[in-house]
C-alpha cells in the first residue's frame, strides 16, 4: 500500500526508505538505512521530481498512483541520473508513456546509457535559468555540475521558494515517519550521518558545492527538498552553514582526531599516551579510532569535522599498514584540506610509514605537518617521553 507524506498542500513525498541495504554504493555502511526521495507536484500539470532506487520501486509506484488519483503524469524532471534516483525511470515510462522527461542535454544523453526506451520523443531539454510553468508553480533549473555527477542540476520553485537540491543537503538515514528535519533531533541523531554522507559522497567537489551555494544564496529559499533524508523548512541557515564549512574544507571543531594502525599494540599504546597527554594539556575534544575496527568513511567524516589530525601507523610490508593507507588515500581522494597533521611511525626493523605518510600529505593542499614525527621501534620506551612531550606540545600550541 502507498505511504506518502504531504510536504505542502500540493506537493507530496512519494519516495521510500531502505533498511536492508548494507553498503550504499556498495561501499559505505548505512546502519540507519537510506531514503530515496521523490516529490510529486500536483498542479494543473503534474510533475514528478526524480525517481528512486529499484529497492523501493514497488511502494514508489503505488505512491505515485495514489497521489495522481487517475490524473496523467505530465512531466518527470531528472535532476540527477545516478541509479539510486533513476533506476525506476523505465518502469515509470512503461506506466505513464505520455510523460515528458525534462532535463539538461547531458542528462538526456546519459539516460540513454542506462536505458533503451525511446528517450528523444519524450525529452524536453532545458538549460541554466530555463523555466517550466505548471499552473500555480513556476520551476527554474540551475545547473550544479559535480554535485555529485557532471549532469546534476537543481530545480527551484520560484512561487513556493522551494529548492529541490538533488544530492546536496542529503544524508544517510531512513525516514522514520517524520519527513521534516525540524520534527527530529537532527543535530544529535542525524548530523554525523549527514557529515559522513557529505564527506564521502560529495566531499571531493567542494568548489562545485560552493558554486551551488553561491547560486542558491541569490534566491530566497523557504524549503530544501533533497534526494536523501529529511526535508528542511526551518533553521535552514544552520544546515547551509554546515555545508559552507564542509565545502570550504574548514574544520567545524577545534578538536583532535587520532587514528592508529596497530598490529600488536605498540602503536596503539603510543596513541593512547598522546591522547592522555593532550587531555592533561587541557584538550577536551579528542576522538580516537582504530583503522582496523572503524570503517574509513567514519574516519573521513571525522577528519572533515576536526581541525587537528594524528595518524599513528605501523610499517607493514615496508609500507603503510593497509587500513591506514586506505584511509589516507581516501582523505586525499576526497580532497581534504586545511588541517594540521601529526605523525607517528612504528617499525621493528625498518620504520617507513612516517616517510610514506608524509609523502601523501605533502601532495595534498593546505596540510600543515607538524615537526617532531615520532618514531617507535616496536614499543615506546621511557627515554622517548621527551619526544612524545614535544609532539604533544606542538599539537597543543597549534591549537591555541
Ligand atoms: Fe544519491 Fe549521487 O546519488
Amino acid at each position: 500500500m502507498y505511504c506518502t507524506k504531504q510536504i505542502t498542500p500540493d506537493i507530496s513525498w512519494v519516495g521510500g526508505s531502505d533498511r536492508r541495504l548494507a553498503l550504499f554504493e556498495n561501499a559505505f555502511p548505512i546502519p540507519r538505512g537510506i531514503s530515496y526521495n521523490s516529490y510529486l507536484i500536483n498542479d494543473d500539470k503534474t510533475v514528478l521530481l526524480d525517481t528512486v532506487d529499484r529497492a523501493v520501486g514497488p511502494v514508489f509506484f503505488e505512491n505515485i498512483a495514489h497521489e495522481l488519483a487517475g490524473k496523467p503524469l505530465d512531466y518527470l524532471i531528472v535532476n540527477h541520473i545516478e541509479p539510486d534516483h533513476c533506476a525506476t525511470i523505465a518502469g515509470l515510462v512503461l506506466r505513464y508513456p505520455e510523460v515528458h522527461i525534462v532535463s539538461n542535454k547531458r542528462t538526456i544523453s546519459m539516460i540513454k546509457q542506462f536505458f533503451t526506451f525511446d528517450v528523444d520523443s519524450r525529452a524536453v531539454i532545458v538549460g541554466e535559468g530555463d523555466k517550466l510553468e505548471t499552473g500555480h508553480h513556476t520551476l527554474t533549473f540551475l545547473l550544479a555540475p559535480m554535485v555529485h555527477w557532471p549532469e546534476v542540476m537543481v530545480t527551484y520553485d520560484t512561487v513556493e521558494k522551494i529548492l529541490f537540491s538533488a544530492d546536496a543537503f542529503g544524508t544517510f538515514g531512513a525516514i522514520n515517519g517524520n519527513i521534516f528535519a525540524d520534527e527530529v533531533n537532527f543535530e544529535a541523531e542525524w548530523l554525523p550521518d549527514a557529515r559522513r554522507y557529505y564527506a564521502n559522497i560529495v566531499g571531493k567537489y567542494g568548489s562545485q558545492v560552493q558554486s551551488l551555494l553561491q547560486k542558491a544564496s541569490a534566491v530566497e529559499i523557504k524549503m530544501i527538498c533533497p534526494l536523501h533524508g529529511p526535508v528542511w523548512r526551518d533553521n535552514l541557515a544552520w544546515y547551509i552553514e554546515k555545508y559552507a564549512k564542509w565545502a570550504a574544507y574548514t574544520p567545524e571543531d577545534t578538536a583532535v582526531m587520532i587514528a592508529y594502525a596497530s598490529i600488536y599494540g605498540g602503536t596503539e599504546n603510543a596513541a593512547n599516551i598522546i591522547a592522555s597527554k593532550l587531555a592533561d594539556g587541557g584538550c577536551r575534544n579528542i576522538v580516537m579510532y582504530d583503522v582496523s575496527a572503524t570503517h574509513p568513511s567514519e574516519i573521513v567524516s571525522e577528519c572533515f569535522r576536526c581541525s587537528h589530525l594524528v595518524f599513528a601507523s605501523s610499517t607493514y610490508n615496508a609500507g603503510i599498514f593497509s587500513g591506514m593507507e586506505t584511509l589516507l588515500l581516501d582523505l586525499k581522494a576526497h580532497n581534504l584540506q586545511n588541517r594540521t597533521v601529526a605523525l607517528v611511525e612504528n617499525g621493528s626493523w625498518g620504520p617507513a610509514s612516517g616517510r610514506l605518510m608524509t609523502e601523501i600529505f605533502t601532495s595534498m593542499k593546505g596540510i600543515t605537518i607538524l615537526e617532531n614525527t615520532l618514531t617507535i621501534k616496536s614499543t615506546l620506551k621511557e627515554e622517548q617521553l621527551l619526544d612524545i612531550n614535544k609532539l604533544v606540545s606542538s599539537i597543543l600550541n597549534s591549537m591555541r
